[in-house]
């Protein structure tokens, strides 16, 4: 465990941390540095094609990296800080590391709102290239404990900042040039959120798309134990349950975690990933999941929980 002024210290150094986001927590290295970057791909073992999340304090920041167009300003304006990623064209002379875009022209960017990554990022002075901090396709960590369980002993240094308030990672969106909005990977900010911010309903790119959407595998957020979703009834032997709202079914005590009790998204999104860690280290047979409402953050729920029941 370390703290602002020693992550400071490490990340100006090029090396790399685990630190709280409001969303999950982040693998963090300084983005215009190549080889800090390669070290947060190796330390994750992710595969090269798969891009990361630039992190800055502000616009002017962004500006650095990004070519922001009028309608990626505007829910800058709106968002930001806080838990929306935006794909933006990336600055020919941004001298982020080639890396961080996977090879590629788009550059996604975020303003995270928690306090101490925003301490971070302006007492170093850098943009920060951060996936969550979890080996490549398991559990997402909203913990210190998570982030040291995930890595054992190849572990980063971790900054503890409690558990994360917001649970799933952030809302990605891309903007077309002809301004249609495509959320890549839902979040708590929702298509209803953005549609009432700037009157455009924003289209989805499903867990079946093309291997360019991120999250890329269908597969993704694996416990590992198989995971069954909509389930109401009849468990398996020694199987846990994910229960939203009283469960119907009988489920022994221990193997119970509530994502809320009153079935309610927001509360149930923060608690996803804490219940999904905390029942797989039980070591059941399986992990039963209650049925979510598609609406608002269910969908962002849904999407981990359908990635992680994903066999392939
Ligand atoms: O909330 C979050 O976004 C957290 C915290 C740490 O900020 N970060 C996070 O990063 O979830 P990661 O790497 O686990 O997920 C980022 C996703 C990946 O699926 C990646 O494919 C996609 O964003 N992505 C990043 N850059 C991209 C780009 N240039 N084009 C398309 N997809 C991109
Ligand atoms: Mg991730």
């Amino acid at each position: 465990m370390i703290f602002i002024k020693k992550a400071v210290e490490i990340l100006r150094a090029g090396g790399i941390v685990a630190l709280p986001t409001e969303t999950v927590y982040g693998l963090a290295g300084n983005a215009r540095d190549p080889l800090a970057v390669q070290k947060i791909y190796e330390i994750k073992r992710r595969p090269a094609i798969n891009p990361l999340i630039v992190h800055v304090n502000s616009g002017e920041q962004a500006d650095e990296i990004a070519e922001r167009n009028a309608l990626a300003k505007h829910l800058s304006a709106i968002f930001q800080p806080g838990p929306l990623t935006i794909l933006h064209p990336l600055r020919a002379n941004s001298g982020v590391a080639p890396a961080v875009a996977a090879g590629g022209a788009k550059i996604a960017v975020r303003i995270p709102a928690h306090a101490i990554m925003r301490e971070v990022i302006e007492k170093s002075g850098l943009a920060l290239a951060a996936p969550s901090a979890n080996p490549s396709g398991k559990l997402s960590p909203v913990t210190a404990a998570h982030v040291l369980a995930g890595f054992g002993e190849n572990a980063p240094p971790v900054l503890d900042g409690g558990a994360c308030t917001q649970g799933v990672e952030s809302t990605i969106i891309d903007i077309s040039d002809r301004e249609e909005i495509t959320i890549l990977r839902p979040g708590t900010i929702t298509a209803e959120d953005i549609f009432n911010a700037v009157g455009i309903y924003p289209g989805f790119v499903g867990i079946d798309a093309p291997v360019s959407a991120p999250g890329q595998l269908r597969s993704h957020y694996a416990p590992s134990v198989p995971v069954r979703l909509n389930v109401t009834e009849n468990l398996q032997a020694d199987e846990a349950y994910l229960a939203f709202g009283a469960p119907q079914c009988a489920v022994a005590p221990d193997l119970l975690f509530q994502l809320s009790e009153k079935r309610d998204l927001t509360e149930a999104a923060r608690l996803l990933f804490q219940g999904l860690h905390a029942l797989d280290q039980k070591k059941p047979s399986g992990i039963a999941v209650a049925p979510i409402p598609q609406t608002g953050i269910g969908h962002a729920i849904n999407d981990r929980l359908t990635r992680a029941a994903a066999k392939d």
